[in-house]
């Protein structure tokens, strides 16, 4: 078989290049080495960009979301026991932030794809990448047992942390950077009514912890953990005590409790890979970096990479490599910078094992700060809603 792009990985980052190059009238393929129902299991994201939700808009598969989603114009940044809400809007001169699931997202790209007769491979095994240090690179997988070879003029490899695409390339011809956080987030989903309208960002003594939701009906929340916990270890019971002894006491109280239908522990880490592009591959999303969740800007970034390479391809097939050339530098450009409100933030929110007396006054400090000067919270909100697009 023979593709333009063959796209490694079916999560979000290889979902939404497949809609933008089939828009652009390049063809591709999606090979994902998961079911269909593993990939849509993953509860993972929830906050998304306005930049990403006017990708989704642009690409046709928005309906769902503005129906089901929430749109929020702030959130609140708890600590001593008091809420302090930071006014996105307000402060970014109207922008907001839509909370819908990665999980929807997912859905929506997979159902336009099957609506437009987009060819998908789920279950490949064995996927390998060749030649794309050449002008003739394939990718090779089998499923069911039959071996498949996709001959392309271009990879991109949207395959995740823990992909092959990465892999692929000579350890020599990148340059890595990481940071890992010394505890994990334990998450929960319940349906329960959330226990606030906004999202609820707490520093706490005992840890930090996030209240999110998916709809009015149904909660997400986070606690910061140890590294050595385990999921078992952790009763819905145990769970609900630790929030509410973490939440200030207003919403300790309001918390409606309930048994848990998602429970998992995901470890914090700053990573990026460097250059996102090697010959005829071009990293994408988490195969390229990593964020601590703290921010809310891994798939958000995943979204901005994409746009940028679905640009590039639909300019060198216009007849110009520009993009091509530039697609690395500006990614990180905007990567970086996502990389460090992710840390800065993370910093700011967790328990370190070194926090002690003096790092609390210091967090205590910082907060009282983003909560009384415009400036500082206006550097927070810009953040949040999202950079704007870098331009090469
Ligand atoms: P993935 O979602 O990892 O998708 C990669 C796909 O490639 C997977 O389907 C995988 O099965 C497949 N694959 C792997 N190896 C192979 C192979 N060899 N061959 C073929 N396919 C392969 N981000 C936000 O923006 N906002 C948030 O609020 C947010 N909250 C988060 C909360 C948690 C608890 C976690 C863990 C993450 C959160 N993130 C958030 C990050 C976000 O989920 C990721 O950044 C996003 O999933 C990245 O998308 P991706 O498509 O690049 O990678
Ligand atoms: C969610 C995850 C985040 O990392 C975040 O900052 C906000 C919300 C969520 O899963 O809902």
């Amino acid at each position: 078989m023979r593709v333009q792009v063959a796209i490694v990985g079916g999560g979000p980052a290889g979902h939404l290049l497949g809609q933008l190059l089939h828009r652009a009238g390049i063809d591709a393929i999606v090979i994902e080495q998961r079911s269909q129902d593993y990939v849509l299991g993953r509860i993972r994201a929830g906050v998304l960009e306005q930049g990403t939700t006017e990708l989704l808009d642009e690409l046709g598969v928005g309906a769902r979301m503005h129906r089901e989603g929430l749109v929020h114009g702030g959130f609140s940044l708890d600590f001593d026991g008091a809420h302090h809400r930071i006014d996105l809007q307000q402060l970014t001169g109207g922008k907001q932030v839509m909370v819908y699931g990665q999980t929807e997202l997912t859905h929506d790209l997979m159902d336009a794809r099957a609506a437009a007769g987009l060819k998908t491979v789920y279950e490949a095994e064995q996927v390998s990448l060749h030649d794309f240090d050449g002008e003739h690179p394939k990718v090779r997988y089998t499923n069911g047992g039959v071996s498949y070879e996709v001959e392309c003029d271009f990879i991109a490899g949207c395959d995740g942390y823990h992909g092959v695409s990465r892999a692929s390339v000579p350890a020599n011809s990148l340059q890595t950077y990481e940071r890992v956080y010394p505890f994990g987030w334990l998450g929960i989903l319940a349906d329960t009514p959330p226990v606030s309208h906004e999202l609820v960002y707490t520093n706490h003594a005992r840890g930090f912890a996030l209240c999110s939701m998916r709809s009015p009906r149904r909660s997400r929340y986070y606690l910061q953990c140890s590294l050595d916990d385990k999921v078992e270890h952790w009763s819905d019971a145990a769970f609900w005590d630790e929030l509410r002894r973490r939440l200030a006491p207003d919403l300790a109280e309001r918390l409606v409790t309930g048994p848990s239908i998602e429970k998992s522990i995901a470890p914090l880490r700053s990573f990026v890979a460097e250059p996102m592009r090697f010959g005829r591959l071009f990293l994408a999303g988490d195969a390229a970096h990593i964020v601590p969740p703290t921010g809310a800007k891994g798939l958000n970034l995943a979204a901005s990479d994409v746009r940028y390479l679905a640009r590039a391809l639909a300019e060198f097939y216009a007849g110009s490599r520009t993009g091509l050339d530039h697609y690395s530098d500006t990614c990180l450009r905007r990567v970086w910078k996502a990389v460090r409100f992710s840390w800065w933030f993370t910093s700011l929110m967790h328990k370190f094992p070194d926090t002690g007396g003096f790092g609390q006054k210091v967090q205590h400090a910082e907060l009282d700060y983003l909560i009384h000067s415009p400036a500082a919270g206006a550097a927070l909100a810009e953040n949040y809603v999202g950079l704007p697009l870098e331009t090469w």
